[in-house]
């Protein structure tokens, strides 16, 4: 009897301890996320993964209080959101920190949440967790997107110790996942070699992926990744889970399989050299971790993000873009006043909005005639641009186009009057000899003087031309010789302060120049990051314009972000892949033209103009419709892509023949997601003048089910051979 009873009355108090355990539910239309507090107060993830049928906060609790979070009594080792160095959980915590007393431990419970619509579609969550030794407290933000199933989600640090707390791991977030095999898809690269995307699968311990260029986020490796959840990722099927890091820096994913064979993935700024002194009452505030989940491949992924990132995230995500003719590769820096003269009219020729003005427009005493020199004066060349740059936009305008100007202002040639002025605004070390990269050093952003500085170099160029549309902003070098004049004794804080600088000044240009468009440039394709992106409107995928080797890096990038965020031009690099070849890749992308006429015959001339044509009437489908990665060129010597207006009445589909075999079997290309029920005719567009389109299906009528089932016979045998085609609803 007397065991009875007290069996009953552990089994209250065990009741008792679970009512007060409180549920979170971080929701989309599509998953949900949910966190648990244990009676020890800590917090758990309970799950994770599609989202489920619970209605109320009652039945939430009863079925999560069975979760991991109800081991944490008898064992404290659980999936804790947001682990901190030193206690129980041995494997790689999202926190670490040193206290004045030299402490090395934290433990954080929860103290309080609140949940709040956004709007319709947005719920953010905010929960508050406190160190219940030390005067440490963390707040998790997670802002959900119920349509587009995205969660977005940092982390702030703040403290009241007396002296400042060292912190050496600040994670944005750690999220966790229980499947029988975890499989990685990375994205590694190198200058003109952008996003190569390679799989494997994850075995117990660490795998890393991460950078150390200080400047920016990207180039032997990119700040996303892709899981597959018991399978490689594929387009079409299987669960996966798609996360990128906002963050223009050093960046860290960490991906672990523990002992029990659960992965823990953690994501944040990389804390490489950066051990963070934190001051009492100051607010670390961590990037935003993003990521989608989805149970049908990596394509649906793909459009939950591009959907997301034009509605909420990019600059100026749902308004039109400029097609623009860039100098670049038409002149390297071999151009004066004559020859832009000349350019500008060929843009209006063409029918582009505007003329892009590249590198090699500035310096007097060091002129910027290579790379070499002037990086830093931000003063017309008078010598090559005799009237100045209001000349040249007075003669944009004549042409009846918009003016735009490239610039690099976070860097110094050494040999610039800006280096010889103020030697202690660079990043470099006064004790060894320098390296430059590119001939160049690195700003020190940290110091408010240098952001105001670079804000300056914008500001400047808008006053004395105010109808300047357009900006290219360059960032040639990682930082090297790191070394900031400004941090004197806290070099620990180099990577994160100069990021830190660099992002106020993009808030600052932005701001004070909303309407102005500006790409994102880094030597080619090495900054393409989610924040970065809420200034930039779009970003140069890469220097690499070869259209082949385009189809690729366009495949790594589109995975992540929209059409409308990446450049493509139609340049002269791969001259024997044809005119058509070139502009259809880049027409699948933000168009523009890298190339002068004097590079075209009059055919290609005309079939150029043809280009524009056709884009400005369809670029609505291709840079705000849904992009549906049908055939890829990592699989097959061909590939497709196609993209659908959301009423499902328009579709353009891209198909290419890369390097196929001699007598290859090719297959039809199968649509997706068009109306099984509606006729759709079907059209090749976008031919060299004179040809004639030799698609069976050219100028027929098809059900949306024959298009999705059957599909077109759109590849061939040719090599670099490519075709668009228009599918319209009758
Ligand atoms: C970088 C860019 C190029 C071009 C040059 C100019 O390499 O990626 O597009 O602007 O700088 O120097």
């Amino acid at each position: 009897m007397k065991k009875m009873f007290l069996m009953l009355m552990s089994f209250v108090a065990v009741l008792q301890l679970y009512s007060q355990q409180t549920v979170i539910r971080i929701g989309t239309n599509e998953t949900d996320l949910i966190l648990c507090t244990a009676p020890t107060g800590r917090l758990y993830q309970s799950y994770l993964g599609p989202r489920l049928v619970v209605n109320s906060d009652a039945e939430n609790l009863s079925y999560f209080v069975s979760g991991p979070a109800a081991d944490a009594p008898v064992t404290p080792r659980g999936w804790e959101v947001y682990p901190a160095s030193g206690a129980e959980d041995y494997f790689e915590p999202a926190f670490a920190i040193q206290h004045n007393d030299g402490n090395m431990t934290s433990i954080f419970r929860y103290v309080s949440h609140n949940q709040t619509k956004k709007d319709g579609n947005v719920t953010e969550t905010v929960i508050h967790l406190k160190d219940d030794v030390y005067p440490v407290e963390v707040s998790l933000y997670y802002l959900a997107y119920a349509k587009e199933n995205i969660i977005k989600t940092w982390t702030e640090i703040k403290h009241t110790e007396k002296k400042p707390v060292t912190i050496s791991r600040y994670a944005s977030n750690m999220i966790y996942f229980e499947s029988p095999a975890y499989y990685l898809t990375e994205f590694s690269g190198d200058w003109a070699s952008e996003v190569r995307m390679s799989n494997q699968q994850l075995q117990f311990g660490k795998k890393v992926l991460e950078t150390k260029l200080g400047s920016r986020a990207a180039m032997h490796c990119y700040p996303f990744f892709e899981l597959g959840l018991g399978q490689e990722v594929s387009e079409n099927q299987g669960d996966v889970v798609l996360g990128t890091i906002a963050w223009t820096g050093n960046f860290q994913f960490t991906f672990e399989i523990d002992n029990v064979g659960n992965l823990r993935v953690i994501s944040g700024m990389n804390p490489y050299a950066s051990n963070y002194e934190l001051k009492p009452n100051e607010l670390f505030t961590t990037p935003e971790f993003i990521f989608t989940m989805s149970d049908q491949g990596t394509g649906k992924a793909s459009r939950n993000l591009h959907k997301w990132a034009r509605k909420y995230q990019l600059k100026d995500g749902e308004k039109d873009r400029y097609v623009l003719l860039n100098n670049w590769e038409a002149t390297y820096f071999n151009f004066d006043e004559a020859r832009l003269e000349v350019l500008m009219n060929e843009a209006k020729e063409l029918g582009v909005d505007l003329f892009l003005l590249d590198d090699g427009w500035f310096g007097n005493k060091h002129p910027r005639v290579g790379a070499h020199a002037g990086l830093g004066d931000w003063e017309v060349m008078r010598s090559k641009l005799p009237n100045g740059i209001p000349h040249l936009v007075e003669t944009a305008k004549k042409a009846g186009i918009k003016f735009g100007i490239w610039i690099e202002p976070e860097m110094v040639n050494p040999k610039s009057e800006l280096y010889e002025k103020h030697p202690d605004w660079v990043i470099q070390l006064p004790n060894r000899k320098p390296y430059y990269y590119r001939s160049q050093l690195v700003l020190d952003l940290a110091n408010p003087k240098v952001q105001d500085f670079v804000f300056g170099v914008v500001d400047k160029i808008m006053k004395e031309n105010p109808e300047i549309a357009f900006f290219k902003w360059d960032c040639n070098s990682m930082i090297t010789n790191i070394y900031s004049p400004y941090l004197k004794e806290k070099q620990n804080q180099l990577y994160i302060d100069h990021v830190r600088g660099v992002t106020n000044v993009f808030k600052r240009v932005r701001d004070a120049y909303p309407d102005v468009e500006f790409m994102l440039c880094a030597g080619g394709g090495g900054r393409c990051d989610y924040e970065a992106l809420k200034y930039f409107s779009e970003f140069w995928c890469s220097d690499n314009t070869d259209p082949v080797e385009r189809l690729y890096i366009q495949w790594g990038f589109s995975q992540i972000f929209p059409a409308k965020a990446m450049a493509a031009h139609v340049t002269s690099w791969n001259r024997s892949a044809s005119i058509k070849f070139r502009a259809d890749v880049a027409m699948m992308c933000k168009f523009g033209f890298d190339i002068s006429f004097a590079d075209l015959n009059e055919k290609e001339q005309e079939f150029c103009k043809l280009a524009v044509k056709n884009y400005n009437r369809l670029k609505k489908v291709i840079l705000d419709g849904d992009q549906y990665r049908l055939v890829s060129p990592y699989d097959t010597n061909h590939t497709a892509v196609m993209y659908m207006n959301e009423e499902k009445s328009k579709a353009v589909l891209f198909t290419y023949d890369i390097f196929p075999r001699f007598s290859e079997k090719v297959f039809p290309v199968k649509l997706q997601n068009l109306d099984p029920n509606r006729r759709y005719k079907v059209e090749e567009i976008n031919l060299m003048p004179g040809a004639k389109s030799r698609l069976k299906a050219n100028g027929k009528t098809y059900t949306g089910d024959y298009l999705m089932k059957i599909g077109i016979e759109a590849f061939t045998g040719g090599k670099m051979n490519s075709r668009m085609i228009e599918i319209t609803a009758e």
